[in-house]
């Protein structure tokens, strides 16, 4: 008995770490959630005036699926909160705050010239790595989690995050090589 005692100690201070680590996890997972779907929400706005100030047709469709794909998006957060029987927390995400602030200066610098197209791609990319970055991290939280439903909807949406990415990428390859062919 005497011997056993110190161990059993160790293992219920073992136990509540797992536990303290769970809860705080969780809680974490509900913070970031709640800022994406913050972030998500201040895209469905911005993007219609990224929309209107494309140039090419090819970068206007890619903006206008993506706002459609955006407004799935918030849909799909709704779903995770729904999944787990919690609820958003009123957040602000202050990184999408900050980019859609630079994407509007940067309209405006470049209202006029050759090289908004260019401009609104890289400013569209910063936004599609931040979510790819985040959705990616609230995937493998759930996934920790055992929250099924949750993994199912985050890895839809980083998949189209990567989608998006992907074709900005594409669009600006083709933009220069046309530009280069001139
Ligand atoms: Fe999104
Ligand atoms: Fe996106």
């Amino acid at each position: 008995m005497k011997k056993s005692s110190p161990k059993a100690a160790t293992e219920n201070v073992e136990n509540e770490n797992d536990e303290h680590m769970d809860n705080d996890l969780h809680e974490l997972f509900l913070d970031e959630l709640s800022d994406l779907y913050s972030a998500e929400q201040q895209l469905t706005k911005a993007l219609p005036k990224v929309l209107k100030a494309a140039q090419s047709d090819q970068l206007k469709t890619a903006i206008e699926d993506h706002l459609r794909e955006t407004e799935g998006h918030v849909d799909r957060l709704e779903q995770v909160f729904q999944s787990l029987g919690e609820k958003i927390k009123r957040k602000t995400c202050a990184a999408m705050k900050g980019l859609v602030e630079e994407t509007s200066e940067l309209l405006k610098e470049q209202k006029g010239k050759a090289s908004i197209d260019a401009a609104i791609i890289s400013a569209a990319q910063k936004v599609e790595h931040y979510e790819i970055a985040s959705y990616g991290t609230v995937r493998s939280w759930a996934r920790q989690m055992g929250h099924e439903d949750a993994v199912s909807l985050l890895e839809a949406t980083f998949e189209e995050e990567k989608a998006a990415d992907a074709k900005l990428t594409e669009i600006a390859e083709s933009t220069a090589n046309e530009e280069a062919a001139r």
